[in-house]
């Protein structure tokens, strides 16, 4: 066995099931770390932060020195990618803002080359952090799904509804099959030169994956997710992808059967029978704890991770959230969760 196999989430990963499932949290490097928070003030622009590997490579390993995870996920954003396609890109208090794409006009115009050179310098936080983590800790690159990245793209920012995205796929699919395409083989190149910078594993953000009905599931979700997992696969065969299509309900079967994913997460709401019984079997699978039971912690929250344990931790699982830590959350909480999951059940 390699030394990088050795590494208990690439164990899971791979299929093996372990007396302590490794964990780690969707956006566990953020704003409810304090030393974050100070780190933050070096760059106030976002994604100037983001493009800073010392800064970048420093919010990567914050978390992972605080509580001990078994991985750590490079700090950058899923909006990196519109930004190197050519989009304006800004964060401001309510969450990003991008120049909003209309048509397939505005496809045309994006920027096709270049994008590995204008995300060099995720590469470059990679290459940091595998050089200081320890040695136990996997390095996880991540990019979002070409669907939620074209919400963005295409709302401008945030969305309640996605009437903007979705009225074009509806009524323009073969136009708004550009922008996904163009989405598909950059996220292939960016995924891939964070493998070649050191990245073990990658995970897939699709977390607006719940918003289509089966069919726009199947041609703008399980879809593009297959050909990236298939051209990665093929280049990279050894490097676990880990796909999050968050809110897909009854789909996820689907998404588990199709998407040529390695491992699946379950967002918060995925009942554990049903994760057990018609993923599990299939491949490993994350998830799930409700991220407010991270704010209130208590009973509720180990009450909570018991169950969790209990019912996927027979088969090969990575213990994680349903979504993202919130920036409430108690440090002390994250601290108990970390003593929980060291115990055996
Ligand atoms: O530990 C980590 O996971 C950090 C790396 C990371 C960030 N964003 C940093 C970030 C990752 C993996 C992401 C993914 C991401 N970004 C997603 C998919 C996961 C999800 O939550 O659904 C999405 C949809 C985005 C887009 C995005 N970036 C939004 C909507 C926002 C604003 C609202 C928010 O969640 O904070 C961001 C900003 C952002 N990305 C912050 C961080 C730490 C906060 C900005 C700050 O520090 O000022």
């Amino acid at each position: 066995m390699n030394g990088a196999k050795q590494k208990p989430l690439l164990r899971a990963l791979a299929g093996e099931r372990l007396d302590k499932p490794p964990w780690w949290l969707m956006r566990q490097a953020g704003r409810f770390l304090p030393e974050y928070r100070a780190l933050r003030t070096r760059a106030p622009d976002f994604v100037d932060f983001c493009l800073n590997p010392e800064l970048a490579a420093e919010a990567t390993l914050q978390p992972v020195r605080r509580f001990g995870m078994d991985a750590a996920i490079v700090f950058a954003d899923i909006l990196l990618v519109p930004m190197a396609l050519g989009q304006k890109l800004s964060f401001g208090e309510d969450g990003p803002q991008l120049e909003a794409i209309a048509d397939r006009g505005a496809v045309e115009r994006l920027r096709k080359d270049g994008i590995a050179s204008r995300l060099e310098p995720v590469c470059e936080t990679i290459r940091r952090c595998r050089a200081a983590s320890p040695e136990q800790t996997a390095l996880i690159g991540f990019a979002g799904a070409p669907w939620t990245v074209a919400t963005y793209m295409v709302e401008g920012g945030g969305s309640r509804d996605f009437l903007r995205v979705k009225s074009w796929a509806y009524r323009d699919p073969e136009g708004f099959q550009a922008l996904i395409d163009l989405l598909i083989e950059a996220t292939i190149a960016y995924l891939g030169i964070q493998i070649a910078a050191g990245a073990e594993a990658l995970q897939l953000f699709d977390s607006w994956a719940g918003v289509l009905p089966e069919a726009g599931f199947a041609r703008w979700v399980i879809e593009p997710t297959r050909r990236i997992t298939s051209a990665l696969r093929a280049r990279f065969p050894e490097v676990p992808v880990i796909g999050f299509p968050r809110g897909a309900g009854l789909l996820y079967e689907r998404y588990a059967a199709e998407s040529g994913v390695t491992a699946i997460g379950l967002d918060t709401v995925v009942p554990l029978d049903f994760a057990r019984d018609r993923l599990q079997t299939r491949l490993p699978v994350q998830g799930n704890l409700d991220p407010v039971l991270l704010v209130s912690g208590g009973a509720a929250l180990e009450g909570a991770v018991n169950a969790i344990r209990t019912a996927l931790a027979k088969g090969p699982f990575v213990f994680n959230l349903g979504h993202g830590v919130v920036p409430q959350t108690p440090l002390e909480n994250v601290a108990a969760l970390a003593r929980l999951l060291a115990e055996p059940l």
